[in-house]
């Protein structure tokens, strides 16, 4: 039976310094357990930087790439360029991403393919705003950002996919979604992808939740049936709390 990669990852937004980054993975390195494997997503600036750090524990992410190979794109970063500095894995489709630019909605598909034919894993975000939540239906929101999104991927595409339910009020608020509501979200995108993938390649596929996950709630966040990992932000810049976060995750 295919098995789904647990999954931490630290978001680093647009945060440290480069000349501060090394000393902030060493310090979690220093609090974590040496049989957990985490993913740290810095700012591009730190990716070379932070390459000597890559091993079988901790392997670094991107917060975005453009979805063009090379060519006239001033100030964009392609992900050959990630995977040639060694990048494991792209986020694509966070909320913050999608509010600030009106057209990332439409470019999360070209961009989902361009990173798997560079040969990155791609961190996939989906996640409801507030006034959707409190209309009662978020499903219908999410499965729509997923049935655009995942239009034309296939089987072999989707075993290099993880998908992280952000609902976007639960980001950098403190307002983490309840268990329940983290595993009626989980379980529905689940028998979706089994539904069009069929079971097994949805088994295989990593769930993970993001929104003010931090050391307190990542125990109950691990215990919740169908969720793969977390997506970390504000907490991932604190060693302490991402290496309790880490532990709730050890396997
Ligand atoms: P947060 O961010 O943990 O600070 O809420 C999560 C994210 O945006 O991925």
């Amino acid at each position: 039976m295919v098995q789904s990669e647990k999954l931490v990852i630290g978001n680093w937004k647009m945060n440290v310094l480069p000349s501060e980054a090394a000393r902030l993975v060493n310090e979690i390195l220093d609090v974590t357990s040496r049989n957990v494997r985490f993913v740290i997503a810095p700012p591009f600036t730190h990716i070379s930087l932070l390459n000597s750090y890559i091993s079988n524990n901790c392997v670094l992410a991107a917060q975005g790439c453009h979805e063009e190979k090379s060519g006239a794109h001033t100030a964009e970063i392609s992900a050959w360029m990630l995977r040639d500095l060694g990048v494991e894995y792209v986020i694509l489709g966070h909320s913050e991403v999608r509010q600030a630019n009106p057209n990332e909605d439409a470019r999360i598909r070209s961009k989902i393919h361009s990173a798997l034919d560079a040969g990155l894993k791609v961190v996939y975000c989906c996640g409801e705003p507030i006034q959707i939540r409190q209309e009662g239906d978020p499903w219908n929101y999410v499965v729509a950002q997923l049935e655009r999104d995942f239009m034309d991927l296939i089987v072999s595409d989707i075993r290099s996919v993880s998908i992280a339910y952000e609902p976007i009020w639960a980001i950098g608020t403190g307002l983490n979604a309840s268990q329940e509501q983290i595993l009626d979200m989980m379980s529905r995108i689940r028998s979706w992808l089994a539904e069009k993938y069929g079971p097994e390649p949805a088994n295989g596929v990593s769930l993970l939740y993001g929104g003010s996950v931090k050391g307190a709630n990542a125990g109950e966040i691990a215990n919740t049936p169908h969720v793969n990992g977390v997506l970390v932000g504000g907490a991932s810049l604190i060693p302490a709390e991402f290496a309790a976060i880490l532990k709730a995750f050890q396997y």
